[in-house]
């Protein structure tokens, strides 16, 4: 009897499966043939099924070489009696093995499944009775049952992401679990003082969402973290540049360091995605005229900045010398829940609900491109889903503003008037405007922008006056110190 290439004969089918999102078992005996050859050594059920050629040779030549798949299925059919007595049972692990196997064989196919892995409709087969999907399309039957098992573990992840109980990290796991409910989150965050688990009270019954208080510089919980982990989002750093101009080193350390322990276990452990979340502050400043693309130069002029333009190099650097399957976002400033109240927006919004003035830095007309944190995580899934292997991409808010013009927002939002701006002296080093070109992302992986500027902020600054002690809470503690030491004892 000979054997047919089993890869050329059934890609045939597996390709009609993706296009149609059918599968076409229109010759399924000698699919069992053809697989035999190719899995008799490997898979004890391959073993077990050629028990019913090995005692039915003749009735197999038949089968085999049957008009149609029609008359093939009802050969088969018919001669069941034949068959080894569990032999229900062995077709579909075999088949089960088959179609992992095929996928396994193919990228093409597999990449197509993922892409589609969201649509739920498969046609009904001719062989309804026993392969297809049922009459109600509930995968109900063998095949139908297969297929949803095989699909859910494809298409779900297990994504660790550090530093998730920051700020961004918070927005980005409330949105990830509630977009892909079969995705598994994994939160690495040492808790420094931005990082609040008080965020994601929410998940705490959440059988999807794992915390690990652990240093993203600590080998071994990182290890510990990352196992099992398909991808990792990596958020995790010293992100405020007035903290970093008090105390640098700790933003070596984290930045810098923290981020080549996690490529280096990432590479060892065979991380299929490492994406890297940057910020459009490695670009340095722009005048009054353009914005940074991906193929602006660096020029960080901050230790913050300086720290994360290092972590960039050293992730390009894991695909380039060790191949690790990298992306890079450089995102403009973020606003929305959650946010430290040190930063402008919360700082200002908290500021003026607990009566204080807010504090301007140098002449007010300082530039920064603002985008919604929620536009932010769907570029991050945009990259994670569809994004190019060794990429970097710009993502930005299109809504520039000055700090003078935000400050006027927040106070006609809370009802003050401009006896409550502060002007305070100008941070060192500050760079005068940021902006961003996100034609890459728009053209090439269709993103966009999605939340209104005018909408967000009034959105964010509701939800601080709707969430008084969560912001209370942290104003009360260490933060104290940080204040008085930025704002009222600073010496320069
Ligand atoms: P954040 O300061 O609110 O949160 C940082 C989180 O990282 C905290 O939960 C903290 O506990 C954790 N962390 C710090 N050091 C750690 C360590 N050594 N090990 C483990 N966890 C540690 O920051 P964010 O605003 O949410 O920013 C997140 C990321 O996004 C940063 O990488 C930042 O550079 C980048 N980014 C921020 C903005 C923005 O506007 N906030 C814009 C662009 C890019
Ligand atoms: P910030 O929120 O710290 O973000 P980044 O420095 O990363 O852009 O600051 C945003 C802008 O607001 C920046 O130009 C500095 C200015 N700013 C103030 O004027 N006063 C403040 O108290 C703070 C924290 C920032």
């Amino acid at each position: 009897m000979q054997f047919r290439d089993p890869l050329l004969e059934t890609s045939g089918n597996i390709i009609g499966f993706y296009e149609r999102e059918f599968f076409v078992f229109s010759n399924f005996s000698s699919f069992q043939l053809e697989w035999r050859g190719r899995l008799w050594q490997t898979s004890e059920h391959a073993y077990q099924a050629s028990h019913f050629f090995e005692t039915a040779p003749e009735l197999v030549e038949k089968i085999y070489n049957a008009k149609s798949a029609h008359d093939a299925y009802k050969l088969a059919k018919e001669n069941i009696d034949k068959a080894p007595k569990n032999w229900e049972n062995i077709k579909v692990d075999i088949m089960e093995e088959i179609i992992r196997c095929k996928l396994e064989q193919n990228p093409y196919i597999k990449h197509k499944l993922l892409q589609t892995g969201h649509k739920l409709i498969i046609e009904d087969s001719p062989y309804d009775d026993f392969w297809g999907w049922g009459e109600n399309r509930d995968g109900r039957n063998e095949l139908g049952k297969i297929w949803m098992k095989i699909r859910k573990e494809l298409t779900s992840k297990t994504i660790l992401i550090t530093g998730g109980a920051g700020f961004i990290g918070t927005n980005f796991i409330y949105y990830m679990l509630k977009k892909y409910p079969d995705y598994k989150i994994v939160n690495l965050d040492k808790l420094t003082y931005a990082g609040n688990l008080k965020n994601l009270e929410l998940l705490k019954n959440n059988p999807n969402y794992t915390f690990i208080k652990g240093d993203i510089c600590d080998e071994e919980i990182v290890k510990t973290a990352m196992t099992g982990c398909d991808w990792v989002v990596h958020f995790a750093a010293e992100s405020h540049v007035d903290r970093s101009i008090m105390d640098p080193d700790t933003f070596i350390r984290t930045n810098i360091l923290g981020t080549n322990v996690l490529l280096r276990i990432a590479n060892e452990l065979g991380i299929k995605r490492f994406h890297h979340i940057s910020t459009d502050e490695v670009f340095g400043e722009l005048g009054p005229i353009g914005k940074f693309t991906e193929n602006t130069t660096y020029d960080p002029r901050s230790p913050y900045s300086s720290s994360k333009a290092a972590s960039d190099h050293l992730v390009r650097a894991y695909f380039h010398t060790f191949g690790l399957p990298i992306t890079i976002s450089n995102c403009s400033n973020n606003y929305g829940p959650y946010q430290f109240p040190e930063k402008l927006i919360p700082l200002f919004a908290t500021n003026l609900i607990e009566g204080k003035k807010v504090p301007l830095y140098g002449d007010g007309l300082n530039i920064r491109d603002w985008i919604h944190v929620d536009d932010h995580s769907n570029a991050v899934d945009t990259i994670l889903h569809n994004g190019k292997i060794g990429e970097t991409y710009c993502v930005g808010g299109d809504s520039e503003k000055t700090n003078l013009e935000i400050t006027n927002l927040v106070l006609e939002y809370f009802e003050k008037g401009e006896e409550m701006i502060e002007k305070v002296p100008d941070r060192r080093g500050h760079d005068r405007r940021y902006a961003i070109d996100f034609s890459k992302i728009k053209n090439e992986l269709g993103w966009e922008p999605k939340i209104k500027f005018e909408d967000g902020i009034k959105q964010t600054l509701q939800w601080y006056k709707d969430n008084e002690s969560w912001w209370r809470e942290i104003k009360s503690g260490d933060y104290q110190k940080y204040y008085e030491d930025q704002y009222i004892n600073r010496k320069n």
